[in-house]
C-alpha cells in the first residue's frame, strides 16, 4: 500500500473497522403502481415519452436559478413527494468545475436541506479531500432524487426518470467540466443506460459532451472494505482527468 493511499484512506476515517450506525442499504426496486402524471412540463427526453419534447423544451429550459430552486421546493411529480420533510435541490458553488451526483437525501438531508450532510456526506467530504476539493468551493453536490425515498430504499426507475429534468437544468445551469456519479442509480440515471459500477469505473464516459466518471457511492464505501481501494484509484483518475483540462 502507497503511502498516499495510506494516506487517503486516514483522511477517509477509515480505520481497520468501520462502523456506521445507519447507512442506506440499497434495496430491491419497487415498482410503483400509479404511472407519474403526465404534466411533468420540464426537458425533452424526460420522464414522459409519450409528451411531446416541445412543450417540454418550453418550461424548464429557460429556468434560471431561483425558479428552479422553487420548482423543485413545490414538485409534486413522483410519490417522494408525499413523504419529505423538504426537496434538496444540491448545494455549492453553481459555477463549480465539480459536480458530484449521488442518488437521493437521507434522514438528515431531509431534515436539513442539504445533500450529503450524514455519515455518507462525512465521507464523501474525506474523498474530496483527499483530491484537494472542498465543499462549495469549486464544487457542486446534487443527487439523482430531489426527495428522500422512504426508509432510503433505492429510487424507483420512475421516481429518478420523474426528477431527471431538475438535475439536468441543474448541469446546463452549472456546466461542470467533470461529473462524477457516485453509485449505480446516479450513473444509470446520467448514461441512460444500464451501469455496473465495477464495469463503468476506471472509464471516462460522456454526459452531452461533458465528461463523467462513474464510482462507488460513499454509502456503499462505508460498508465494504475491499472496494475501498479502488475508490482511491477513481479519485486519482479523477484528478488525473481534471488536470490537464484546468492546466489547458
Ligand atoms: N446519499 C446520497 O446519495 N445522497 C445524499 O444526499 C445523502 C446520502
Ligand atoms: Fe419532484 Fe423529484 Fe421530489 Fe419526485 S423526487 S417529487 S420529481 S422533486
Amino acid at each position: 500500500m502507497t503511502s498516499d493511499r495510506e494516506q487517503f484512506l486516514r483522511e477517509m476515517g477509515l480505520g481497520p473497522v468501520w462502523k456506521m450506525r445507519r447507512v442506506s442499504a440499497p434495496l430491491p426496486v419497487e415498482e410503483l403502481a400509479t404511472p407519474i402524471p403526465a404534466d411533468h412540463g420540464l426537458l425533452p427526453d424526460s420522464a414522459r415519452p409519450s409528451e411531446p419534447a416541445i412543450a417540454a423544451t418550453t418550461s424548464l429550459a429557460p429556468m434560471a436559478w431561483d425558479e428552479l430552486a422553487a420548482t423543485v421546493a413545490a414538485c409534486r411529480q413522483c410519490r417522494l413527494c408525499e413523504t419529505r420533510k423538504q426537496a434538496v435541490l444540491g448545494v455549492g458553488d453553481v459555477n463549480a468545475d465539480w459536480l458530484f451526483v449521488g442518488e437521493g437525501p437521507g434522514a438528515e438531508e431531509d431534515e436539513r436541506g442539504e445533500p450529503f450532510v450524514g455519515q455518507a456526506g462525512k465521507l464523501l467530504d474525506s474523498m474530496m479531500a483527499a483530491i484537494g476539493l472542498k465543499r462549495g468551493q469549486g464544487v457542486y453536490i446534487a443527487n439523482a432524487v430531489k426527495c428522500r425515498p422512504p426508509e432510503n430504499r433505492t429510487p424507483a426507475p420512475e421516481e429518478i426518470a420523474a426528477c431527471r429534468p431538475y438535475l439536468e437544468r441543474q448541469i446546463e445551469l452549472i456546466k461542470p467540466k467533470l461529473i462524477v456519479a457516485l453509485g449505480r442509480p446516479a450513473a444509470q440515471t446520467l448514461l441512460q443506460t444500464d451501469v455496473k459500477i465495477a464495469a463503468a469505473r476506471g472509464k471516462l464516459h460522456d454526459y452531452h459532451g461533458i465528461p463523467l466518471i462513474v464510482t462507488y457511492h460513499p454509502a456503499y464505501l462505508l460498508r465494504t472494505l475491499l472496494d475501498k481501494a479502488k475508490a482511491w484509484e477513481d479519485l486519482c483518475f479523477m484528478r488525473r482527468t481534471m488536470k490537464p483540462q484546468q492546466e489547458g
